[in-house]
C-alpha cells in the first residue's frame, strides 16, 4: 500500500508537470476514514471511535504570487479558475467547491492566502461514507497550511474543515469526519469525546490477531445533504430539550444522560423522539465498552458490539436501508465474522465488519455475490489499514 500511495504520489507531480511546466512544491494527502463504532453520537456532544484508512485525496501544488488559483482535477480531467477574492460555488464544477469552501474559511478566519497552482486526485469512494469531502476540505487546509506558513495546528485544520462543510456546502455534519482525517494514527483507532475534543488513539492490534477491518461498498449512493441527516440532528436537539424539561435540570446534549435515567424518563417522550434518543445514549455506551473491550483483548466483545450498534441504528434511529441490512445480516451469518454494522452517516454507503483475514478470500465468493445476486447490485470490499492523519508527503525524486 505504501508503494502504491508512492506510486500515486508520482503520477500526480507528474501530471502537475505537465499542467503547469514545473514540478510541485508540495504534495499533501488527507485520507478518509471508517467509523468502527459511534454513529450520530458526534453532533450530539458524545463518543466516536474511527480510524484513518488508507484512501485518500491528495493535492500536488505551488504558491504563486497573485490572488489567482489554477486547480485541475485528475478525476474529471476539468481545469477550474478562480480569485480568492470571489470565493462562490461554481455549479458548473461542483468538485471544485470543497476547495473554494475551504479556502474562503481560511481566508474568513484570517489567514492570509495567495495564488496557487494544484493538481487533485482522490481515491475515497464518493457518496460511500468513507467521507471522500471530509479528504478533500482537510487535504485542501493542509496544502494551504504548508504552501502559506500558516502553522495551524492539526486540531484546528480540523474546526476550520468541518466549518467549511457546515457554511459552504451546506451540511450540518458534526466533527468526526474531519478529525480523524487531520489527527489519525497509524494502526490504530480514536477515540474522541466530541465535546472537549480530547481523543485517544487506541492500538487495534488486529492484524497481530489474524483480522481484518473489511469494507463493503454497497454500491447505494447517499447524499447527506438530500438526506435526512439534518432532521435526525433536529430530533436529537428536541429529545434534548423535553429531557431536559423531565429531569429538571439543564441538558447541553444528549450526552448529558445516561442509559438508567434515560430508561426512566422514556416513556414520557414522542415515540419517534425517544428513539432517536435511545440510539444515541445507548450508542455512547456501547463506543467506551469497545474500547476498553479491545484495549483488554476481547475482541469478540467487540464484535458484539458492533452487532448491537447496528440494530440500534437500523430500529431505534433508522437510518439504515433494506440494502445494508442484507449486506450486514449476509456478513454477520459468515462465520470469519466477528461483527459488522453500518459505517458513516447511512441510508446507502457502507457495512464494515471485523474479519478473520482467512475468511477474506472466500467472502467474495460467498457473501458478496449473494448480495449482488438478491439486490442486482455491484459491491466493492476494500480491505483496509488504519494510517497516519493527513501529511506534506516526501516528493522521492524520479528513478531512485
Ligand atoms: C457523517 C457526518 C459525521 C457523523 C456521521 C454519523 O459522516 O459527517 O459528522 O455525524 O455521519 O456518525
Amino acid at each position: 500500500m505504501i508503494a502504491d500511495l508512492q506510486s500515486r504520489i508520482q503520477q500526480l507531480s507528474t501530471r502537475f508537470k505537465e499542467q503547469f511546466g514545473s514540478s510541485p512544491v508540495y504534495v499533501v494527502r488527507a485520507p478518509g476514514r471508517v467509523n468502527l463504532i459511534g454513529e450520530h453520537t458526534d453532533y450530539n456532544e458524545g463518543f466516536v471511535f474511527p480510524a484513518a484508512i488508507d484512501r485518500e485525496m491528495l493535492i500536488a501544488g505551488t504558491a504563486c504570487v497573485g490572488r489567482e488559483v489554477e486547480v485541475f482535477s485528475e478525476e474529471y480531467k476539468t481545469l477550474d479558475r478562480f480569485s480568492l477574492d470571489d470565493l462562490h460555488k461554481n455549479p458548473a464544477n461542483p468538485w471544485v467547491n470543497y476547495m473554494r469552501g475551504t479556502l474562503s474559511t481560511l481566508q474568513n478566519a484570517g489567514f492570509h492566502l495567495s495564488g496557487f497552482q494544484a493538481v487533485l486526485c482522490g481515491n475515497v469512494p464518493q457518496g460511500a461514507g468513507l467521507s471522500s469531502s471530509a479528504a478533500y476540505e482537510v487535504a485542501v487546509a493542509t496544502f494551504a497550511n504548508a504552501a502559506f506558513d500558516l502553522r495551524i495546528e492539526p486540531k484546528d485544520i480540523a474546526l476550520l474543515a468541518q466549518k467549511a462543510e457546515n457554511e459552504f456546502i451546506g451540511v450540518q455534519c458534526g466533527i468526526m469526519d474531519q478529525f480523524i482525517s487531520a489527527l489519525g494514527q497509524a494502526d490504530s483507532a480514536l477515540l474522541i469525546d466530541c465535546r472537549s475534543l480530547e481523543h485517544k488513539a487506541v492500538k487495534t492490534n488486529f492484524s497481530k490477531q489474524g483480522l481484518s477491518i473489511v469494507i463493503t461498498n454497497s454500491g447505494v449512493s447517499r447524499g447527506l445533504v438530500d438526506s435526512e441527516y439534518n432532521s435526525r440532528r433536529r430530533e436529537c436537539d428536541q429529545g434534548t430539550k423535553l429531557l431536559g424539561q423531565l429531569s429538571r435540570r439543564k441538558l447541553n446534549s444528549l450526552r448529558d444522560i445516561d442509559l438508567d435515567e434515560f430508561n426512566d424518563l422514556q416513556g414520557k417522550l414522542p415515540g419517534r423522539i425517544a428513539k432517536r434518543c435511545r440510539h444515541v445514549v445507548s450508542e455512547n455506551q456501547r463506543v467506551k465498552e469497545a474500547v476498553r473491550s479491545l484495549e483488554s483483548g476481547d475482541v469478540t466483545r467487540f464484535g458484539q458490539l458492533m452487532n448491537e450498534s447496528h440494530v440500534s441504528l437500523r430500529d431505534d434511529f433508522e437510518v439504515s436501508c433494506r440494502e445494508i441490512d442484507l449486506l450486514v445480516d449476509l456478513t454477520q451469518a459468515y462465520p470469519h465474522v466477528l461483527g459488522a454494522r453500518l459505517t458513516g452517516g447511512g441510508f446507502g454507503g457502507c457495512a464494515v465488519a471485523l474479519m478473520r483475514e482467512s475468511g477474506i478470500a472466500d467472502f467474495r465468493t460467498r457473501v458478496i455475490s449473494q448480495y449482488e445476486t438478491q439486490t442486482g447490485r455491484s459491491a466493492q470490499v476494500y480491505v483496509c489499514q488504519a494510517v497516519d492523519g493527513a501529511k506534506v508527503e516526501q516528493l522521492i525524486p524520479l528513478g531512485f
